[in-house]
């Protein structure tokens, strides 16, 4: 019988998303829970230092004045240099920690792993109880931890972003990609372009203020003007600059609308916006975009067409290298390195572009093998709404076959089963290929640089926002930061409800409390909480897309451009509150498996879990989309029960039981197949079943 781990309420290291690089216990005691902690600095200080240290007595109020005198200890902090103005990528954020009963000892060569250490302190500290004596040498696997938010789809305030920062810097993540610019808005605003900002937009104050307020806190801020594709938004300000009638769009989903680079405005037009993004945000980097750029206006395009003959360039792919290779010369000019979606690889890209993958599996190697560097996304988008464990299997690093694999068999996850077919439709992407610069054949493999987990916001709002991200985030962290040895999955559940409890106190975001109002404001009532508990939105892009689009896409036919949502359908439903992955279903899941293995306990807590399913009200305790829902899971509650009580087979609760997995509408209700899963170990012949 698996034995069930609890939650231990002593603070172990091992409880720590992402986990240290090196954590050794003892010898000698350990860190009194009553333990105040005096500060004593050594080396350089800075008043970044200070704010750090402030807001981590701030966190832990308790930490600050002993109640007792004698059990103060010094929190000694050794900063051996000074970071920049803001953080670099490749900057050093190695630091060490010592604990033992006479006090905390924190080193690290630049500002960055101090603040990095902080965190790990208050992991350790947050939980109370005990700190056992430890050693902790820590430091990122990569030096590249992001995360991208669209604020084009959905505008994000800067009250969102910056608590959005906060969260990141509880889990170590450093760069804060913003997507400022998109077919549905254009959220920068540029003082020479004026028209191109749509409402609302950031001031450049309020963007000033969150490098700033980032940079306090060791993280990056990447802007991105996605270019030359996605620019619908600039062609209704400047309909000159694309080579065709621009239609205003709500829609989302790839557009024909792209900019006309035979424009003689538009280069110099992006080389202003490029020279004033370089004054809002100091980054090396700037993101010039290049995805989902559709050919046919540039073929349509008789003056296009004839730019391409003067220019030699054969074909559109072409037209988009130069294109690429002239804005990156612009940037380079301004003193930035680019980075653009994998769309952009193309034998006349200058080896320096470093190539954010995301078209699937393979698009990694096909960027390294021509010799640029790259950040992995494939298979990190939070949008999709899949499991942490699925991202967390994904190591940017792994062998490509093994990327592959797990591509392959992600249809055959019970929980994505629903979506296999549209996800097997990603395969295509294998099929890309670039062709190697000939004038170079021995072009150096480029690194993998880093990873950014991505949240596209067309299912996104600022009120959604946290529940869409923490849920999971926190394991992704751990996959960009710790080494690449994999944890198991339990373990990683259990450390993300810890991590969960560590961003109410360090992030001030309770995601079950924001749940809950997010499902109120949709009209659930507290009578069927515990339905919303074991809810899922449906995976991949099912909300997106809708059934018919789906249904054309999987069939490999042209997907229409209805769909169920625009940019201004209200993201104010039940479905909008509920988080991506349910935790309770995940414990549950548990209760069944231990159920199965004749775990008396776990089946007595089982039989409760069913008890109130079947006591739920069938209906009218929230919206009528859910009326079906709650049927189902009151008759889950009656199957487990007569299980149980052995008044019905296993096998004949089965059917019924599948049947309550299908998507809904909208919806999974996510602990039907952990309970088909207990049913069908139940079945064969009685001497033969586990369960109690
Ligand atoms: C992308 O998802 N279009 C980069």
């Amino acid at each position: 019988m698996e034995r069930h781990r609890r939650v231990t309420a002593e603070p172990s290291p091992n409880d720590m998303l992402p986990s240290p690089r090196n954590l050794q216990t003892g010898p000698g005691a350990g860190l009194a829970p009553a333990a105040g902690l005096v500060p004593e600095i050594s080396g350089c200080w800075s008043p970044r230092l200070a704010a750090a240290l402030e807001r981590f007595f701030v966190m832990m109020p308790g930490r600050r004045m002993s109640a007792v005198d004698s059990a103060r200890v010094p929190l000694h902090i050794d900063c051996a240099a000074l970071g920049g103005a803001v953080p670099q990528l490749g900057a050093d954020e190695n630091y060490r920690i010592e604990i033992s009963a006479v006090g905390v000892r924190l080193s690290a060569a630049e500002e960055w792993g101090v603040l990095h250490g902080l965190t790990t302190l208050f992991h350790l500290l947050v939980r109370g109880g005990v700190v056992p004596a430890m050693r902790i040498d820590d430091g990122p696997r990569f030096s590249w931890r992001g995360l991208m938010i669209d604020v084009a789809r959905h505008f994000m305030p800067v009250s969102a972003l910056t608590r959005t920062v906060d969260a990141m810097a509880l889990f170590k993540l450093n760069v804060l990609h913003l997507h400022l610019t998109d077919d549905q808005g254009f959220r920068f605003p540029s003082w020479s372009f004026p028209r191109l900002a749509q409402d609302p937009c950031y001031t450049r104050e309020e963007l000033e203020m969150l490098v700033a307020y980032a940079g306090q806190r060791g993280i990056r801020v990447l802007p991105e003007l996605d270019v030359p594709g996605h620019t619908c938004s600039w062609l209704q300000a400047y309909p000159g600059w694309g080579s065709a009638d621009p239609q205003p769009t709500r829609r989302f989903g790839v557009h024909r609308e792209c900019l006309d680079p035979s424009n003689p405005e538009i280069l110099p037009a992006i080389e202003t916006l490029l020279g004033e993004l370089a004054e809002v945000f100091p980054d090396e980097f700037v993101h010039f975009g290049g995805d989902e750029v559709h050919p046919e206006w540039w073929t349509a395009s008789e003056r296009v067409r004839a730019y391409m003959d003067d220019h030699g360039l054969a074909d559109v792919d072409e037209l988009h290298a130069e294109f690429n290779r002239r804005v990156t010369a612009m940037a380079l000019d301004l003193g930035k390195r680019v980075i653009g979606w994998d769309e952009v690889l193309h034998p006349r890209l200058p080896p320096s572009v470093v190539v954010q993958s995301w078209r699937g599996a393979t698009a990694r190697n096909r960027a390294l093998d021509t010799g640029h560097d790259c950040v992995v996304s494939a298979n990190y988008y939070l949008d999709l709404c899949f499991p942490a464990d699925v991202h967390y299997r994904f190591d940017p690093e792994a062998p490509e076959s093994e990327l592959v694999h797990l591509e392959d068999t992600l249809g055959q996850d019970p929980r994505l089963a629903h979506v296999a077919a549209g996800m097997a439709w990603t395969r295509q992407w294998r099929d890309v290929t670039v062709a190697q610069k000939s004038a170079e054949p021995e072009t150096a493999r480029g690194s993998v640089i880093g990873a950014e987990a991505c949240l596209w916001s067309e299912l996104v709002d600022a009120e959604t926002l946290d529940v869409r991200l923490w849920t999971r985030l926190p394991a992704l962290a751990e996959r960009f930061w710790s080494p690449s040895a994999r944890r198991n999955e339990d373990d990683l559940y259990r450390r993300l409800n810890v991590s969960l409890e560590a961003l109410k106190v360090g992030a001030d975001m309770d995601l079950f409390a924001i749940s809950r109002r997010l499902l109120r404001r949709a009209g659930l009532q507290v009578a069927w909480d515990p339905l919303a508990a074991v809810l899922e939105p449906v995976k991949w892009y099912g909300r997106l897309l809708g059934e018919e689009a789906m249904a054309a896409r999987i069939a490999g036919r042209e997907m229409p451009q209805s769909r169920p949502y625009d940019a201004d359908t209200p993201l104010n439903r039940v479905v909008d509150g509920l988080f991506p992955e349910s935790l309770a279903a995940r414990q549950i899941a548990r209760l069944c498996e231990r159920t199965a293995a004749a775990d008396p306990t776990a089946a007595a807590r089982l039989r409760a879990q069913a008890e109130t399913w079947r006591g739920l009200p069938g209906n009218g305790a929230g919206p009528a989309e859910l009326d079906e829902l709650a049927r189902r899971l009151k008759l889950l509650g009656t199957l487990v029960i007569d299980v149980l009580d052995g008044r019905v087979a296993p096998e004949s609760a089965v059917p019924a039981v599948l049947a309550a997995g299908q998507p809904h509408g909208e919806y999974l209700l996510a602990v039907a197949d952990p309970v088909s899963r207990w049913l069908a170990s139940r079945q064969g012949p009685a001497g033969a079943r586990g369960d109690v």
